[in-house]
């Protein structure tokens, strides 16, 4: 049984296959690939997009999707193995993902880190018991990486440089750009932008204010690795007209620095004096014409001014829609 936790499970041809299947699907939306089949979404945090899509994408496909929440009266989950239960938690991971196993054909998790220490929010805790506990597939709707974002942005890449002529993936200048925004964010789709942009075999530049946003070394080498053995680099900028500079893509996101991880306050001040990181008209004009795109929700004129976010470059409205579309193909892939 396979899971669909990181795209590092997956060879790039193994995820090209299911990128080609959601192109399939969005030509023809709907079948029976998951007739009599229910998908269990367990949401620990809020969602527009991944809620709608996974529940939608399982109806198209003949399913039917339960949402769950804490919120929504779930009881609350203990994931340590071996520890005494005498605090909030009513239930253990083990019997929720073995009970829910009992009654969905899949399990989708979104649990993002509880942002005091780093080492423990690292070791993706929920996700991870919920895939040794489940006997049936278990989906990462996003943790601490968000796979279905990478998914939806590179089907959304291959299609707008097919449709512009301009080819594959492969060799393009991909660059990952901090951005501004009041509070310490995941740096779930970060991780997740660098390591699919180098699998993709593109050229990626990571672009961010300051040494202490570089992302954890997990992600790092492993996109230096799949970059490398493609014959293509990784390279770390913190100055914007260079990164920038002939750029194909260029991917924003914003995220608090690991090393202030628990400990926001020290990082304020360093995150306030880099609000002209936002993804603007006179940055895009260094570029080669490049595609921009965010994973939303994104605010406005914090992250990227209207100008941009509302110019033909932006394709962040079509790599939501893919969202449907790649997670269909995601739902197929395991329960075939
Ligand atoms: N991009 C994304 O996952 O959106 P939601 O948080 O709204 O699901």
């Amino acid at each position: 049984m396979k899971h669909f936790l990181n795209t590092g499970d997956y060879t790039r041809n193994e995820l090209q296959a299911m990128l080609d299947d959601a192109r399939r699907l969005k030509e023809s939306p709907y079948g029976k690939a998951l007739e009599g089949k229910t998908v269990a979404l367990l949401f620990l945090n809020n969602s527009l997009r991944t809620r709608t899509s996974f529940d939608v994408g399982a109806q198209q496909l003949g399913g039917h999707a339960v949402v769950l929440s804490p919120s929504g009266g779930m009881w609350p989950l203990e994931f340590e193995d071996g520890v005494v239960m005498d605090g909030e938690a009513e239930e253990h991971v083990a019997e929720a993902a073995g009970v829910l196993s009992r009654y969905c054909d899949i399990i989708g998790i979104r649990a993002f880190p509880k942002f005091i220490d780093w080492q423990v929010d690292r070791q993706d805790r929920i996700l991870n018991s919920f895939a040794k506990y489940a006997s049936v597939p278990v989906i990462n709707m996003e943790t601490i990486t968000h796979p279905c974002q990478e998914m939806a942005h590179i089907l959304t890449l291959q299609e707008h440089f097919e449709k512009q002529g301009r080819g594959a993936l492969d060799g393009k200048k991909f660059v990952l750009t901090w951005t501004y925004h009041p509070k310490p964010l995941n740096t779930a789709v970060a991780n997740s932008a660098l390591v699919i942009a180098a699998k993709f075999g593109m050229d990626v530049t990571l672009l961010c204010p300051t040494p202490e946003y570089i992302l954890d070394e997990r992600y790092m080498s492993q996109a230096r690795a799949d970059a490398e053995a493609q014959g293509h680099t990784v390279t770390i900028s913190h100055d914007i007209t260079d990164a920038y500079q002939g750029a194909d893509v260029i991917y924003a996101k914003s995220w608090g620095a690991l090393p202030y991880f628990g400990n926001w306050e020290p990082e304020k001040p360093i995150r306030d004096a880099h609000k002209h990181f936002i993804v603007d008209e006179p940055k895009m004009a260094l570029t080669n014409e490049a595609l921009v795109s965010h994973c939303l929700p994104m605010r406005r004129n914090v992250k990227m001014t209207d100008a941009v976010f509302d110019s033909p470059a932006c394709i962040a409205y079509d790599e939501a829609e893919n969202r449907l579309h790649v997670q269909k193909a995601i739902m197929k892939a395991l329960v075939r």
